[in-house]
């Protein structure tokens, strides 16, 4: 029998925890499958009196997770602090340096450090995994470097972050709101350490970015990725989407184009009926395109303590059987720069919610400013008021209005983004809208 694979792990939260758990549970099968049995030697976190349910008796504390990444007494680092500078930048850094190998979930380090600590790996011969990084339970790394490997992908989309797809879900299903949805997600580990990551989606941008690089042979361009949240969705778009046979989904689509690759994170109308809309709760998925594969669609979840530690154990497995590869599939030498899009020529359907003041002229001036642009509109709904999408309050003037206004819904054909934008800013101008307009791609997949 072969010496033990001995472990270091920085950070017992939710998933450094749940990696804990896994080990303990899965060592027999781990020791059978390996010949050789996986073992945690030293761990490192913020609080050493926390308490954390056991499994940690027989480990030595570290106080400075680089330490422990330099200390001799383990072989592969595993890094679960989060957070793209500091401590966790600095412990992987000194692992790679001291030639070890390291397995990280940090998608928010590796979007903007993740070629620079990919090169550090190459250059010291050792492995940089990141299984857990994007979607969590969802082995689309390995997918993309593996079994994908032999094809050329067109385009890569997804439900990426498991907060977002929770929310809007506890508020379609169960008319929550988003505040204590978020609350929810957090109870059960799901949010980052700060929540507007998620609910930014800047943690779902995070991961496209990865997933861009990897999938289509470029260096990582975080900056080029167009980025929207969930924030400013309502109760008022959920329930017009709803009625109009549309779900609202956060998505991050990348696309391969032939003017460079365009790649966009926001929220989107699918359709009922799309396979994406089925996909509720915390669960993400990940399409590719592949030229020889075709489309794949992979299910499963995507946060929390279990699904994420099964993803590290699966980075920790590759490294007990010798397998090390370049982190981002090629060679950092052969990774092409990025040739990032601007969205401004996206071409789809949009949704348009106007909160619009219910006075003479008002549809007019807004129809006129869509065709001074060249919006063709497929179709218009203005919900009576005290219906539909506006509960309690279309009846009613908006807060510090004195006319009442009424929710009309907008469906266009085919415009660009530019198109849609100017139109949007010019009908804001024209004053007769008593809040923001409310726009959403409306998304074919
Ligand atoms: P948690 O906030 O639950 O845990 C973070 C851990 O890091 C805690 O144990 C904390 O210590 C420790 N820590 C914080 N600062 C330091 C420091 N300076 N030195 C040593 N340890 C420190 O985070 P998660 O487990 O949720 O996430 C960890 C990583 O995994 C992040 O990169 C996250 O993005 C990623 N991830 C998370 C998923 C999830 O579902 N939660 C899914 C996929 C990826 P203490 O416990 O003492 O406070
Ligand atoms: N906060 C992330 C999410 C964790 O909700 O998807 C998984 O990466």
């Amino acid at each position: 029998m072969s010496d033990p694979l001995t472990l270091g792990v920085a950070g017992l939260g939710t998933v450094g925890m749940g990696l804990i758990q896994l080990l303990a549970a899965h060592a027999p099968r781990l020791q059978q499958m390996l010949g050789r049995s996986v073992k945690v030697t030293g761990v490192s976190a913020r609080s050493r009196d926390k308490e954390r349910g056991g499994g940690l008796d027989d480990v030595r504390w570290f106080d400075d997770p680089v330490a422990l990444a330099r200390d001799p007494s383990n072989q592969v680092f595993v890094e679960l602090i989060g957070g793209e500078e500091g401590p966790a930048k600095a412990a992987i850094e000194a692992a790679l340096r001291a030639k070890k190998h390291v397995v990280t979930a940090n998608k928010a380090l590796l979007a903007k450090h993740g070629i620079a600590l990919a090169r550090l790996a190459e250059e010291n011969g050792v492995a940089l995994n990141f299984e857990a990084a994007v979607a969590g339970g969802i082995p689309i790394i390995k997918t993309l470097r593996e079994a994908l490997a032999a094809n050329r992908v067109k385009r890569v989309y997804g439900i990426l972050n498991g907060t977002c797809n929770f929310i809007l879900t506890k508020m379609t299903d169960e008319h929550m709101s988003f505040a204590d949805a978020l609350r929810e997600a957090q109870e059960l580990g799901y949010a980052e350490a700060d929540p507007s990551f998620d609910v930014g989606g800047f943690d779902a941008a995070h991961k496209l970015s990865l997933l861009v690089s990897l999938a289509f042979g470029t260096v990582i361009d975080f900056d080029r990725i167009h980025v929207e949240g969930i924030e400013a969705i309502t109760t008022a778009d959920i329930a017009a989407a709803a009625e109009l046979g549309y779900s609202i989904k956060l998505l991050g689509v990348a696309s391969d184009t032939e003017d460079g690759v365009e790649a966009r994170v926001t929220p989107v109308l699918v359709a009922e009926e799309s396979a994406l809309a089925e996909v509720s709760g915390v669960t993400n998925c990940v399409g590719i395109d592949g030229d020889f594969a075709g489309n794949l669609l992979l299910v499963g979840p995507g946060a929390g303590a279990k699904p994420t530690a099964s993803a590290v154990a699966s980075d920790i497995v590759d490294i007990a059987r010798g397998l090390v590869m370049p982190p981002f599939i090629r060679s950092t030498n052969v990774l092409a720069p990025a040739r990032g899009l601007d969205l401004g020529t996206h071409l789809g359907n949009y949704y348009v919610r106007l909160y619009v003041y219910d006075r003479p002229g008002a549809m007019a001036a807004i129809t006129r400013r869509m065709s001074d642009e060249n919006v063709s509109l497929e179709s218009i709904v203005q919900k009576r008021p005290g219906r539909g999408v506006h509960p309690g309050q279309a009846a009613e003037p908006p807060p510090g209005a004195a006319e009442p206004a009424v929710n009309v819904i907008l469906i266009t054909h085919d415009t660009t983004e530019d198109a849609m934008r100017k139109a949007l800013w010019a009908i804001e101008a024209d004053g007769h809208v008593a809040e923001r307009p409310q726009m959403i791609r409306i998304e074919d997949l």
